[in-house]
């Protein structure tokens, strides 16, 4: 049975031993730009869409989560021309989320870098599988009613839109806050580039049904797995790197991954919540 491994490959090698419409989901952050050097690897980020895109199940979407380095005063842009090439290859960009995260480097010359882009790319028309609930926190003033709120209508000018009737539960929108580092496991820091657990969690329970395979060729320290194993999911890493595999193995092991309790969303820019802007979705 070729599910529930980490294995320790390059993964368009490994990759090309799959059937066709095989995985449910796939999940990954590449290298950045050749940000760090795993082992003398080749970066080929084409070759791997074209077999991510002919072993994932239609229906199913990779979450791709990524951030440009800075060379010589520029953004390289890799990320969003890897986009572009992901829908050649015959992906859907299902849609562009930002990963909120606390910058660490104060440069005197640039913006501290405090988020990175996470695409979600489909494949088919229409998911198989899509559940936010587990995402949901309840609002600050349920079920309260907002009058006299205006849209702009075509010609520009305002219309009343009437009342507004917050939820009981709100979600995301497109902004992901999450902590980052190690997440308190001595296993996990071993590894310089690692995504928060809970991000992984959170986005194979909402893309990933049940029992559901999901891949992470970059597998790393194991987190998709193990989020994977923690969620009732089946998964499969690949990592070119043998120290980092054991590592995923031990963790795999050792950690089990759980949902906070009282898990806030965060907060604007401002200061305000965003609970007077959300509306429980029929
Ligand atoms: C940014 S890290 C991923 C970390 C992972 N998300 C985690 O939370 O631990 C990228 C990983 O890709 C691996 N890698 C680089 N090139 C690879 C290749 N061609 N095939 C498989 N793995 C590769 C590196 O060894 C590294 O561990």
């Amino acid at each position: 049975m070729i599910e529930n491994k980490i294995v320790c490959s390059d993964n368009i090698e490994y990759l090309k031993t799959l059937e066709s419409e095989y995985i449910d989901m796939f999940l990954c952050s590449p290298p950045y730009d050749n940000l760090r050097d795993y082992n003398g690897y080749t970066l080929d980020l084409h070759g791997l869409g074209v077999e991510m895109f002919r072993t994932l199940k239609t229906g199913g979407v990779v979450v791709w989560v990524v951030q440009d380095a800075c060379v010589k005063g520029t953004r390289t842009g890799s990320s969003f021309r890897t986009a572009l090439d992901f829908m050649d290859i015959g992906f859907g960009l299902w849609e562009t989320l930002i990963y909120q995260r606390r910058g660490v480097w104060n440069h005197k010359t640039r913006f501290r870098m405090d988020h990175e882009y996470i695409f979600v790319f489909s494949k088919g028309n229409k998911l198989t599988y899509f559940d936010k609930e587990h995402m949901k926190v309840p609002c600050k003033h349920p079920l309260k009613e907002y009058h006299g709120t205006t849209n702009m209508g075509k010609d520009g000018k305002r219309v009343k839109a009437g009342v507004i009737k917050s939820g009981e539960n709100k979600c995301n929108g497109t902004i992901f806050n999450y902590n980052f580092g190690g997440d308190g496991s001595k296993l996990k820091s071993k590894h310089p580039a690692v995504f928060p657990n809970l991000l992984a969690l959170d986005f194979i329970e909402c893309f990933c049904p049940k029992d559901g395979l999901v891949c992470d060729p970059y597998s790393g320290s194991g987190t998709t797995a193990v989020a994977a194993k923690s969620s009732d999911r089946k998964y499969i890493g690949i990592d070119i790197n043998q120290e980092y595999v054991d590592i995923a193995k031990q963790r795999l092991e050792e950690e089990f991954i759980r949902r906070p309790q009282n898990r806030k969303v965060p907060n604007t820019p401002n200061g305000k919540t965003m609970d007077d802007f959300y509306v429980e979705e029929s």
